[in-house]
């Protein structure tokens, strides 16, 4: 097996390889799609009609409850360090996904792995590169918190012959990134919004849009997927925004530039966070009128916002029945989406993008260009990309997505 295979030569090229894998932070807005056509919108799976009935529930427990800044598996004695990472934070459970994969493809064969947190700090991303620098790394796998504030720490990577991959979110404004690994985030959001299309009847449908966070390149793309399948149904009725006079002012318009787009993400951005998802679902119901509720549909970015605002929503009286989209497959989210309470959610299988992750960083270790099957512009230049597809999941094929593939373990829920 390929994968096998490169891990197996990762082990014989360093004499005693760790990992490092670090955070990031928040900064600009920018603009990077991806430049190839192969980003076909997938349409979601028309399945059962889920109705999230929504018993109210208590927020999406974090399944990161360690907020801990650094994770530190004791490195070996005198070990060269080949290859960092760094991960943005702990506090949005999907990295905690990629921590686990990460530490099982490097460490199933007895690899000491050392991973890091920058808990939402550009200062504390830099630093954490900035020791994997001095530590020796010949490639850097990053995924910033801020998009254009990581700029700063692939330069210097750069200054220091090291190679730098962009993971899953792109670092913008600097051309010392040498490849990203993704999934395919356009089609992410054009899952969520067909979910939305294909439960609607009629016309006047009420229509939440949220987003995630403006110094995450990935909210845009996700956004930009979103509004092409929701536009066409938007202009001609079936929706009616009902939290965003940007969008609104908008609707006419099948594609946004980013500015546009930094309009209405600004009005809606979760910032990935449950308290401000919640916040701004609150601020929404109290603004909205009881004709604007009944039977909803919620654009929401990803998991652990969605489990927030379908709580807020479940919890108001005249909200009747409510569809809400996510992202991530986050263990919480599949017992909601199980449970009734959230109607589905974008599986991104990241033992994928660890993989790809991983041959990339092999195939720089031993000299050579990894393969790539597009390119993404991250506003200063094409980036060579490698992006992998998503699976829209609700309650029809949950067992079939996640469980039937090993993702996960039935003993993880009940109810299934
Ligand atoms: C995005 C990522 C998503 C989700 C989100 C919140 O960049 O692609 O999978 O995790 O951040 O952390």
């Amino acid at each position: 097996m390929r994968f096998k295979g490169a891990v197996l030569t990762l082990l014989a090229l360093i004499t005693s390889s760790i990992l490092a894998a670090c955070g990031s932070t928040p900064t600009a807005v920018p603009t990077a799609a991806p430049t190839a056509a192969a980003t076909a919108a997938t349409p979601a799976a028309t399945t059962a009609a889920t109705t999230a009935a929504a018993p109210a529930a208590t927020t999406a427990a974090t399944t990161a409850a360690a907020t801990a800044a650094a994770t530190t598996d004791a490195a070996p004695a005198n070990s060269t360090l080949a290859v960092g990472i760094v991960l943005p934070t702990k506090d949005e459970p999907r990295w905690i996904q990629d921590e686990t994969r990460f530490r099982e493809a490097l460490t199933a064969a007895g690899y000491q792995v050392e991973i890091l947190f920058s808990q939402g700090d550009s200062a504390k991303e830099k630093a954490n590169v900035e020791a994997l620098l001095t530590k020796g790394i010949k490639v850097l796998i990053i995924c910033p918190q801020d998009g254009t504030a990581a700029a700063a720490a692939a330069d210097e990577a750069r200054k220091a012959g090291v190679k730098v991959i962009s993971y899953d979110r792109l670092i913008r404004e600097t051309d010392a990134v040498d490849y990203y690994v993704t999934f395919d985030s356009l089609a992410v959001g054009a899952n969520q919004a067909q979910y939305l299309v294909d439960n609607a009847k009629g016309t006047g449908n009420p229509l939440y849009l949220y987003a995630g966070a403006a110094s995450d390149n990935n909210a845009f793309l996700f956004f930009e997927g979103a509004w092409k399948v929701l536009q066409p149904k938007i202009a001609d009725g079936t929706f009616v925004i009902k939290n965003s006079k940007e969008a609104d002012a908008l609707k006419a318009k099948a594609e946004l530039t980013r500015e546009e787009q930094v309009k209405i993400i600004g009005q809606v951005t979760t910032d990935w966070k449950f308290d401000v998802a919640k916040k701004h679902a609150d601020g929404d119901l109290t603004n909205a009128t009881a004709a604007d509720k009944g039977t909803v549909f919620i654009l929401a970015p990803n998991d652990g916002t969605a489990r927030a605002i379908a709580d807020t929503f479940a919890a108001d009286k005249d909200v009747k029945t409510y569809y809400v989209t996510g992202q991530d497959a986050e263990k919480a989210s599949v017992q909601y989406i199980i449970d009734g309470k959230q109607s589905m959610t974008v599986f991104k299988d990241v033992r994928v993008e660890v993989k790809d992750a991983i041959e990339a960083a092999v195939s720089m270790l031993e000299g050579k260009t990894p393969t790539s099957t597009s390119k993404y512009n991250n506003g200063k230049i094409d980036v060579p990309a490698t992006q992998s597809p998503v699976i829209s999941v609700d309650k029809a094929n949950v067992k079939a997505a996640l469980i039937d593939s090993n993702y996960y373990q039935a003993s993880d829920f009940t109810g299934l």
